[in-house]
Order: structure tokens, then C-alpha cells, then sequence
């Protein structure tokens, strides 16, 4: 069985955010006020989303990736990525900001993770911590180091760049990948951060990062998935590491997006860009069988967003933020 929207692209890819709760408030994610987070009960328990994870994967869904928040700061998570081991997902992988990456790295090794994306927006310690407005440097660079020790490496570094703040470091970051052999991914400012900073203006084109690493080291493009977010390219030097360049904003990957999204609290995104969201906890609580679970789904993706309307005039961004969608 697949799944499929009505433009023929086949979703294969599950984005299943665990927690709404993040201990971080990245400037470009999260607002710098206190936000309210969902009630316990409003989010998905372990038990719901097994049931969806086994419901997704007779659809059709083949790649797994857990989000947050921040998605190790739920306890039992280690647990989820053992049963949706067990499932035989073809990959199973998770996207976090390091914190507690150190002590969590060989357990999720253990209970079946395949692949792990970091985020790390600046390598000056200082700065790090004004974007994230934490003190955890050196746990995230120590997360960094052990999922390159482990099994897990080589890690996917995610930074997103924001004119101003962080793009007098897209070298030195092209240097951190060549030093410690991580894929380094440059990353487009959405328009998706709480405070409504975004503007045009703060977003670096991948097409500027492209040409200020190839001048000094010049790159090779990588063959890569038409569904995957990220061009890939190698050092023509034979150096270590790997450039990812992420461009949502400039160029847009929509039309080849294999992707949907499950909200901690239990909505099915279809984009993440999307005006609405399908409550398939509501439809779970309210009893629903597999069956009918499956086809509720089916009915949602079929109406996926051709595209994300960013360029257009008159944008309007989500009333849902990256930290509530998860990534
Ligand atoms: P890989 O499977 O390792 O390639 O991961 P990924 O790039 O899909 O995931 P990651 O969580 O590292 O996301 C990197 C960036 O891509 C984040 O800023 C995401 O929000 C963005 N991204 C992921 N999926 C989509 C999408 O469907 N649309 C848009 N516009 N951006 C996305
Ligand atoms: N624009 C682009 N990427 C973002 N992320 C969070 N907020 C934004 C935004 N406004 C990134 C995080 C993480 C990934 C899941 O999404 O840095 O790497
Ligand atoms: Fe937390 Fe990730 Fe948002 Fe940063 S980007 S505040 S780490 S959810």
C-alpha cells in the first residue's frame, strides 16, 4: 500500500514531533516570552502513537523521524525508537539540538536509531548561546563529538543562517565539516520563528553560501534524493565532511516533497506550511479503527498543498510555529 496526494507524489516520509517542550528558545524558533505549552493530556501518549506508527506504516510510510521541541527531553522516547525499530522502518531518525545528546547517544543507538540531525547555529560560544539564549555550548558540541564517535556519525549539522547574526561564519562552519568530517547544512530562515522576525532581508540564499565555500574550497555536487531537502556536495580536495545547502525560501523543493507531519498533540500537517491541520487525536480518542484511521489519512494527503506560498504577496505564515510543528 502508498500513500499518495493528489499531484502523484508518493509520501514515504513521517515527521512525528514527541513534545511540544524544548529546552531551548532559539531566536528564530521560539519566542523570548514564556509560551504556553500543551496540557499532558492534549499530547499524544506513547501508547497513541504506537498505534498511529503501526497505522502509518501499512500506508506506506518508510522513513521515520522523530522531532520535538526538543524531542529527548520525553522521557520514554528511547522506548519508541525500540518499537518503531521493531517496525522495520527502512530509516529511523531524529532531529534535536545536542543537549543531551552525550548521555542519550548509545541508548538510542541501542534501541535501533539509524541517523541523528544536530542543530548548531554558531561556533563562538557566545553567540551560540544569545541565538539558542542557553548556556549549553559545550553539551552540544560534546553531542556533536560523541554521535561522531558512535555509530550514528557522520552527524548532520543544521544551521540556520540569519543575515546579521550568523552568516560571517558560513566558512568556518564549511571548516568545522572539513575538521570533523560532519555534513554540515546550511539552512533558510522560514518564516515560521514566533516573534515574527523573519523578513526577506535576513534570508542568506544558498546560492551566496554555495559560491563563498566554493571560492575557497572548491565543491562537487553529491547525486541526491529528488525528495530530499538538502544539495549535497563534497570537497574537490578529498577532505572530510560534507556541505548541505537547504533553500526553502529560494528554491522551493515542494513539488518534489515526500513528507507529512504529526504535531505532538496529535494533528496530521500535511505541510509545514499548512492552514489547517487534520485532528486525528480526536478521531483516535473518539474510537476510531485502524481502518478508519487509515482512511482519514488517506483523505488528508490526498489534499496536501501543492507548494508553500512564501514568494507570494500577501503571505501569510502558519498560526502554528517550527517549535509546535516540530521541525
Ligand atoms: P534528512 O532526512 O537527514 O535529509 O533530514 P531533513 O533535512 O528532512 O530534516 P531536518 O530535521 O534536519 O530539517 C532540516 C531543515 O529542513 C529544517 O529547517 C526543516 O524545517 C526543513 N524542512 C524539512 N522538511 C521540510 C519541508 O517539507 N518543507 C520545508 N519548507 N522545509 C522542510
Ligand atoms: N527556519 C528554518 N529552519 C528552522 N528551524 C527552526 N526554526 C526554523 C526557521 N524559522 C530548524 C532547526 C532544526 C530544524 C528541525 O528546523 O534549526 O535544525
Ligand atoms: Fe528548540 Fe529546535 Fe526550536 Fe531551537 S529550533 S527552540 S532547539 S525546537
Amino acid at each position: 500500500m502508498s500513500l499518495q496526494d493528489k499531484f502523484g507524489r508518493q509520501i514515504t516520509d513521517l515527521r512525528v514531533s514527541v513534545t511540544d517542550r524544548c529546552n531551548f528558545r532559539c531566536v528564530y524558533c521560539r519566542s523570548a516570552d514564556p509560551e504556553n505549552y500543551r496540557e499532558h493530556d492534549e499530547i499524544l501518549s506513547w501508547k497513541e502513537l504506537e498505534r498511529l506508527a503501526k497505522v502509518f506504516c501499512e500506508l506506506g510510510i518508510r522513513k521515520v523521524r522523530l522531532t520535538g521541541g526538543e524531542p529527548l527531553v520525553r522521557s520514554g522516547v528511547d522506548e519508541f525508537v525500540k518499537y518503531l525499530s521493531g517496525m522495520g522502518f527502512a530509516d529511523l531518525s531524529m532531529t534535536t539540538n545536542g543537549h543531551l545528546l552525550a548521555e542519550r547517544c548509545e541508548r538510542l543507538i541501542a534501541a535501533g536509531l539509524h541517523r541523528i540531525n544536530i542543530s548548531l547555529d554558531s561556533l563562538h560560544r557566545e553567540k551560540f548561546e544569545k541565538i539558542t539564549r542557553t548556556k549549553s555550548f559545550a553539551s552540544v558540541m560534546n553531542g556533536i563529538d560523541a554521535a561522531q564517535r558512535s555509530k550514528l556519525g557522520p552527524a548532520k549539522v543544521n544551521a540556520v543562517l540569519v543575515r546579521g547574526i550568523n552568516d560571517d561564519e558560513v566558512e568556518a562552519f564549511a571548516e568545522f565539516a572539513r575538521e570533523r568530517g560532519v555534513i554540515m547544512r546550511f539552512i533558510e530562515f522560514m518564516p515560521l520563528d514566533a516573534d515574527r522576525h523573519w523578513s526577506r532581508e535576513k534570508v542568506v540564499a544558498a546560492a551566496e553560501v554555495y559560491e563563498r565555500i566554493n571560492a575557497r574550497w572548491p565543491l562537487v555536487q553529491i547525486p541526491h534524493e529528488k525528495s530530499e531537502t538538502a544539495r549535497k556536495y563534497r570537497f574537490a580536495d578529498g577532505a572530510p565532511g560534507e556541505i548541505g545547502l537547504i533553500a526553502p525560501v529560494t528554491q522551493p523543493f515542494c513539488g518534489h516533497c515526500s513528507r507529512i507531519r504529526l504535531t505532538a498533540d496529535g494533528k496530521l500537517r500535511t505541510c509545514l506550511f499548512s492552514k489547517d491541520d487534520h485532528d486525528l487525536r480526536a478521531f483516535l480518542r473518539d474510537g476510531a479503527s485502524d481502518e478508519d484511521l487509515a482512511a482519514y489519512i488517506r483523505s488528508a494527503v490526498n489534499e496536501k498543498e501543492k507548494s508553500h506560498h512564501i514568494n507570494e504577496p500577501g503571505f501569510v505564515p502558519p498560526n502554528r510555529t517550527m517549535v509546535f510543528i516540530g521541525g
